[in-house]
């Protein structure tokens, strides 16, 4: 299926210059919210996954729905502030800012297998950080999976160390 046509871009948001790519149309089309789903799934190769974790806010969308397919368990990243047991922060540049990532000490066990899921990989500061998070807790990066590529931006290049996929590339 090409889901292209249930991306929608959204001229100077969240500010002046960006094209933002709204995956709202995607998300409220049962048809197209499930296969998407499914076609994520087939992203991931056969090593067994421990955890996913998923990338505050829209990395919640679909990391849940890849966990149980999986028989993994579910990890939040998220935003400074947001996790209320003890945690370690890890510090990035975005397309539109710069923020704090975090995530609970006890998320990961040692050598356990990590799918990190996110909508968009953009720069890479987000994928890139949440890579060093899962590494700081002695997890180790399986994969990359995104919903969306925005290739111009070159985000690959800072996550070149680790698999990574894409369902959708612009
Ligand atoms: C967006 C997107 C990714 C990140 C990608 O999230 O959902 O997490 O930016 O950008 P990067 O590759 O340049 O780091 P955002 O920080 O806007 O948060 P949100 O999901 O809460 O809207
Ligand atoms: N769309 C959605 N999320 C994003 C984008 C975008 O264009 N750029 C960075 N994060």
């Amino acid at each position: 299926m090409d889901f292209a046509p249930y991306i929608r871009d959204i001229e100077d948001f969240p500010t002046p210059g960006v094209v933002f790519k709204d995956i709202t149309p995607l998300l409220k089309d049962p048809s197209a919210f499930q296969k998407a789903a499914d076609a994520l799934l087939g992203l991931v190769g056969n090593t067994k996954i421990d955890k996913v974790v998923g990338v505050d806010s829209r990395g919640f969308i679909f990391a849940p729905m890849l966990a149980e397919k999986l028989g993994a368990g579910f990890v939040t990243v998220r935003k400074s502030r947001k996790l209320p047991y003890k945690t370690i922060s890890q510090s990035y540049d975005l397309e539109y800012g710069t923020g704090t990532l975090e995530i609970h000490t006890d998320a990961i066990e040692k050598g356990e297998k990590v799918l990190v899921h996110d909508d968009v990989l953009a720069t890479g500061g987000t994928a890139q950080a949440v890579c060093k998070l899962v590494e700081k807790l002695g997890g180790e990066v399986v994969q990359c999976n995104f919903l969306i590529e925005l290739t111009f931006l070159n985000g690959a290049e800072k996550i070149k160390g680790y698999r990574k996929e894409a369902l959708l590339q612009f």
